[in-house]
């Protein structure tokens, strides 16, 4: 007999469905008794003891479908040494679930947060094993999460049809792109739809320069100018400021735009006096189906997530490194950011073409 537990937990993104049925087919068609038990809600499931038995059939259809089935909630990792409003210590409660269903594994899919959270149950002695998912590809240790690829789709398509209003009408356009603290998304988004800007946390951007960018633009004959903004980016001045300033400073700007994108527009039309939009597809980015190649990373997560749990081996995230899919030890990934080298490849060869950093 083998018991198993899946549980999604942090935002959600497309391929969440596909990555577990990647792993329950991969166990179902190798193990005789094989018990999987879905924790709602992500940890919250695991908690407070919230689950349901799947089947084997619970997972068949699913390869397309967005969301996740389980449901997911955000649990701090940071809160999760507190106790809960009744005085639960959530850690303990989650070793106690996972110790009276007499689980082999829990599999835990999420993103950054997710995985501190899966490292501490793996550092308790709870055998672990982390699928890496987000729409923001920041987690360290593997080259790509499942979601970001359906996420650039969707950032694109939005850039695109950004692409042709913007040029009728000789407008600026800014498009907000998700990302979190990383500038991935709006990195790739942006190469892809062939915008002129593209501005991204890691690569502080000076305003003068962005408007330099799109005044060269019109003197040579493009009125309009399309910029990805990620929603992490920063200015120059305030990437340079003492940590707690710029907390400040951002708690400030927050308070005066609904996001850093209509600051920047606000600055570019003081400057250029040009006419300017922002449009902002905000959690569109992390619906609806899986691409294509996010069906087929999580696929093969899933199932080689299928087969460490098989061979017994567990503390580990299940990646892709160098094109292999690979496992990563948790305790050498989780904690870590992987941000995007302002010297990568795609950010010289995207300069050398004539896009500007804003830098
Ligand atoms: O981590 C995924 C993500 O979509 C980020 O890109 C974004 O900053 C954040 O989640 C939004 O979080 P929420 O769904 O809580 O608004």
């Amino acid at each position: 007999m083998l018991r198993i537990g899946l549980l999604t937990s942090g935002g959600d993104c497309q391929a969440l469905n596909a990555t577990m049925r990647g792993v329950v087919k991969g166990l179902a068609n190798n193990v005789k008794d094989l018990e999987v038990y879905g924790f709602m809600n992500g940890y919250k499931g695991l908690i407070y003891s919230d689950y349901r038995m799947l089947s084997a059939k619970d997972f068949s259809g699913i390869l397309t479908q967005g969301g996740t089935i389980l449901g997911t909630s955000r649990q701090p990792f940071k809160l999760m040494r507190t106790p809960d409003a009744n005085g639960l210590d959530k850690v303990e409660a989650m070793k106690h679930t996972y110790h009276k269903l007499l689980l082999d594994c829990l599999v835990i899919l999420g993103g950054n947060g997710t995985q501190k959270t899966a490292n501490l149950l793996r550092e308790e002695g709870l055998n672990i094993i982390h699928l890496p998912k987000t729409i923001d590809n920041d987690i360290y240790g593997t080259d790509m999460t499942f979601g970001f690829y359906s996420a650039v789709n969707i950032a694109s398509d939005a850039i695109d049809c950004i692409h042709t209003t913007a040029s009728s009408h000789q407008r600026v356009f800014i498009v907000e792109v998700m990302g979190h603290k990383v500038g991935w998304l709006t990195l790739y988004a942006g190469i892809a739809s062939g915008a002129d800007v593209i501005l991204i946390p890691e690569i502080p951007y000076d305003i003068e320069k962005v408007c330099e960018a799109i005044n060269r633009r019109k003197e040579r004959g493009s009125g309009f100018t399309i910029l990805a903004v990620a929603e992490g980016a920063i200015a120059k001045e305030d990437a340079a400021l003492p940590k707690k300033e710029l907390k400040k400073r951002q708690e400030e700007i927050a308070k005066k735009y609904p996001s850093v994108s209509y600051k920047i527009a606000e600055e570019i039309e003081a400057k250029t006096g040009m006419e300017i939009r922002v449009t902002v597809p905000g959690h569109m980015q992390r619906g609806g189906s899986p691409c294509p190649y996010d069906r087929v990373l999580s696929t093969r997560l899933g199932s080689e997530a299928a087969q460490l749990i098989l061979d017994k081996q567990y503390g580990y995230m299940v990646g892709m490194v160098n094109g292999k899919v690979k496992k990563i030890p948790l305790g050498e990934c989780a904690g870590k950011l992987k941000t995007v080298d302002p010297n990568a490849q795609e950010v010289l060869q995207a300069k050398r073409m004539g896009i500007s950093f804003g830098d």
